[in-house]
């Protein structure tokens, strides 16, 4: 069996669109644009780009993008005094700080300090607890684990009563992504490092989400038939035949695992597609609640 492919490029800009056109028929009927500021401190490379990324596809989209640039040297206080003063422009609805910072600062006083309301990556403590609660609603999710939600809609497939596997505990992918399957009611078990027999738990998977950062960890005999597979990894490893002298490849051995799985991710175009996809989602939903005074 080969398994059917999750195109997560074709839903992320299904997505995009959509809340391209949210943004428009906001624009109509209230005159607000909705704003995203984004926060950039220091000079990572990865970061910068990713940073930009958010930006343009802004740009795209009829979203209004603010960017700020402190030196890696900015203090606790700037960077507080940054956020504070985005916390109180109107124009502003989401604000992102891009992470990692560097060692100096605390970011998670930084992600506390962002308003709830704004906090449109979804990391704030009180939109977490939120999250974790039954019969809570955050006002935001983190942005990876609610795109790979979105993914998993587009199956059609019940995800009440699976057995599901989230392999990784991040704050980012990993916990939030647990959290969310468990509000879908399936069954969820976290593996991460120091996971004993971690084979016996996948095996017994209906649902796997590989969120560990290792490339190709996940083998196919780890998998029970008809698994589905959503690979949130993006690793690069070294490739000689290639121009770039690298190639990206998944959590889970791709090649292998979709003669096992029903469904599966592609890496890339899978999961990745999809963070920035569900950030211009969330910003466009930021500002029709303040529109709403909600
Ligand atoms: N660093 C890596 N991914 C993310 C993300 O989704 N949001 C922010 N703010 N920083 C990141």
């Amino acid at each position: 069996m080969s398994a059917r492919l999750i195109d997560g490029k074709r839903i992320a800009l299904e997505t995009r669109l959509a809340a391209g056109r949210a943004a428009a028929e906001l624009l109509a009927r209230t005159g607000i644009v909705p704003g995203l500021a984004t926060v950039l401190v220091g000079e990572d490379p990865a970061s910068a780009v990713y940073v930009g990324s958010k930006e343009r596809a802004c740009k795209e989209l009829g979203i209004a993008s603010f960017g700020f640039r402190l030196p890696a040297s900015a203090s606790q206080a700037e960077l507080e005094a940054q956020v504070d003063a985005l916390n109180a422009r109107p124009d502003v609805h989401g604000i992102l700080v891009q992470m990692p910072l560097p060692e100096h600062l605390d970011s998670d006083a930084i992600i506390d300090r962002i308003h709830p309301r704004k906090d449109v990556d979804g990391f704030n403590t009180l939109n977490v607890g939120l999250l974790a609660q039954r019969g809570r609603k955050p006002d935001f999710v983190a942005c990876t684990p609610a795109g790979v939600m979105v993914l998993l809609e587009h199956t059609g497939l019940t995800i009440a009563g699976m057995d599901a596997v989230v392999l990784g505990r991040s704050n980012i992918v990993g916990l939030p992504m647990a959290m969310l399957l468990q509000r879908a009611d399936a069954t969820v078990t976290v593996c991460h490092s120091r996971t004993r027999h971690l084979a016996d738990h996948l095996r017994r998977a209906d649902l796997v989400v590989a969120a560990i950062g290792r490339p190709e960890y996940v083998r196919a005999d780890m998998l029970k038939p008809g698994v589905v597979v959503v690979d949130v990894g993006i690793n690069r490893v070294p490739d000689p035949t290639t121009n770039k002298g690298y190639r990206l490849v998944g959590d889970v051995d791709f090649a292998a695992a979709r003669e096992v799985a029903s469904w599966i991710t592609p890496v890339p175009g899978g999961v990745g597609p999809m963070t920035i996809a569900m950030l211009m989602r969330q910003t466009v939903q930021a500002a029709e609640r303040a529109a709403r005074g909600s």
